[in-house]
């Protein structure tokens, strides 16, 4: 027996070494963790079991016979983040690059059915060169069968993909389809064609980094939500965003004690809106004020900034955060800023997590980029997002709520259930001076008189009472009690059941 179990033993460390010592020592050098380092970082101490550590690969071309590591490039099993279960799979680059072959894809399809079977996350930690080149057709049925298992997952539990090294081709679709895609900075890139192809088609010359890096998914592109400076940095994040998630569609959101009081008092903000309206000032400093511990995960913080996503908790209880943002772009609803939101609002609808917004939106942005680029069609994703949504929908006006983007911006007429506004307010179908002089033109060259039409259309429509005086506002409230009065208001409506007509699914404008 003992000679079985050193059998054991021994097999289990050849297969912990990947690619081996060689290939474990460049992983090291380029700044990057192993496979199975990482997944030390990211679970609790103890808690991995690993599945399928001495499956390899059933190819037999190209010499690949004599070449086979136990695990074939990819470390897969569960364990727990703070004491809660999640499945898990980490590409080891040393082996094979981490190429997918088709029981690489196997290893992975099988975790994911776990994960759908018992309701638990999935977090893939990506570093791979893509498609085993020497497997050809299979490895690419195995990267389908992957992609089938992410769309099947979408919205039943969430998913995580943390790209840590090259994620390329093909491999690309699977983080596509996840809910939140995290990028280490420097270390790693995604792009359908690389470098050499686009030099070859286009003509153009990019490097790894201007293509596919951290910055250019971010900020440009938004396929990733956030970076971060290294492979601990950015694993740690991981966790911290799995604390505001739900394990499964059907859950509530988890809630947890936290060191904040419900009746906080917060003067500051009685003061936080400039006198002039053409001002700006910062939303995140409300967000944070309002929240507990002023503690708030904000996503893609480097893409349209004009308007603000992400989590905060409300006495414990994770709350979606969408918040129009003054100090770009004044606010505006543009295209970028509508599809950020609607996708986020629809990850909160489907996994029952209440949204909280904060309004000051002076309109959607004008010119012929916005408008032929579809603000139409892209505007309507965000009106969309909220009006299917039947989670718990809070919304505070804190200034500005202009024409359609008011009706857009969770208002009560599209389903928000409680809608607050400050006493600085103004929801209105435009700002005053420029509906004065649509509805005086003829005296536009009198200045004065202008002048004069705005203090009047302002003194009449520049609040929130006309609003209130129809019950599109369920109560005008002190700034300073905003956190009690939306931590009480998301409290009555944990009950909230909403029925809506027979059908196979809506049909979002894509
Ligand atoms: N299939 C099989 N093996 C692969 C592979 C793949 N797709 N991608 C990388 N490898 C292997 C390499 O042969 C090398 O093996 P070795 O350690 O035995 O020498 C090892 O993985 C590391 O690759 P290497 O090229 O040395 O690493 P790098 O950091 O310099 O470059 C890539 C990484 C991903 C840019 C590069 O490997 C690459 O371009 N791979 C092919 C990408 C591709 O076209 N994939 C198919 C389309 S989806």
């Amino acid at each position: 027996m003992q000679e079985i179990i050193k059998a054991l033993e021994a097999r289990r460390a050849g297969a912990r070494l990947g690619g081996g010592e060689k290939r474990i020592a460049a992983q090291h050098g380029k700044g990057k963790l192993t496979a199975r380092e990482r997944l030390d970082v990211l679970l609790d101490p103890g808690s991995f079991e690993e599945y399928d550590m001495f499956v390899t690969h059933r190819a037999t071309d190209f010499g690949m016979a004599e070449t086979v590591y136990p695990g074939d490039g990819v470390v897969t099993g569960w364990g727990t983040i703070n004491g809660r279960l999640t499945y898990v799979f980490s590409q080891d680059f040393t082996v094979f690059g981490g190429s997918l072959s088709e029981t690489h894809a196997q290893k992975i399809c099988k975790i994911m059915d776990l994960a759908m079977q018992n309701g638990a996350p999935v977090i893939g930690l990506n570093d791979s060169g893509g498609a085993r080149i020497q497997e050809g057709v299979a490895s690419l049925g195995g990267y389908a069968e992957v992609f089938w298992r992410n769309v099947e997952a979408s919205g039943a539990i969430p998913q995580i993909s943390v790209i840590m090294g090259p994620c390329a081709g093909g491999a690309v679709y699977s983080p596509a389809m996840t809910d939140f895609v995290y990028m280490v900075r420097d270390t790693s890139y995604m792009f359908v064609t690389g470098p050499d192809v686009v030099k070859t088609v286009t003509n153009e010359t990019v490097t790894h980094e201007e293509l596919g890096g951290a910055s250019a998914h971010t900020r440009v592109s938004s396929v990733a939500d956030a970076a971060f400076e290294n492979d601990i940095e950015t694993l740690m994040e991981v966790r911290r965003l799995f604390d505001f998630l739900p394990l499964k569609a059907g859950e509530k959101p988890p809630r947890i004690a936290v060191n904040d009081t419900r009746d906080r008092r917060e003067d500051s903000l009685d003061t936080v809106i400039p006198a002039s309206a053409n001002q700006p000032y910062d939303m995140r400093e409300i967000i944070e004020k309002v929240a507990d511990e002023g503690d708030f995960l904000e996503l893609q913080k480097d893409h349209a900034g004009n308007i603000l996503i992400g989590f905060i908790r409300l006495d414990g209880a994770t709350t979606g955060i969408v918040a129009n943002q003054p100090l770009v772009l004044a606010g505006c609803l543009d295209i970028n800023a509508s599809k950020k939101a609607a996708r986020f609002i629809r990850f909160c609808d489907a996994f029952e997590i209440p949204i909280l917004t904060f309004v000051d939106v002076p309109g959607f942005l004008p010119g012929t980029a916005q408008e032929h680029g579809g603000i139409i069609k892209h505007g309507a994703k965000l009106l969309f997002a909220y009006a299917e949504a039947t989670v718990p929908l809070v919304t505070v006006i804190t200034r500005k709520a202009y024409g359609g983007a008011y009706d857009v911006m969770a208002s009560k007429h599209i389903r928000a259930d409680i809608n607050y506004a400050w006493p600085s307010a103004e929801i209105a179908v435009m700002g005053a001076k420029g509906a004065s002089e649509i509805l005086y033109r003829s005296e536009l060259a009198d200045i004065e008189m202008i002048a004069k039409r705005t203090a009047e259309y302002e003194a009449r429509f520049a609040n929130p009472f006309v609003a209130a005086e129809r019950g599109f506002i369920d109560d005008v409230i002190m700034p300073h009690g905003t956190r009690r009065r939306v931590i009480r208001a998301f409290e009555t409506l944990r009950g909230k059941r909403v029925q809506g007509p027979a059908k196979k699914h809506g049909n979002i404008p894509l």
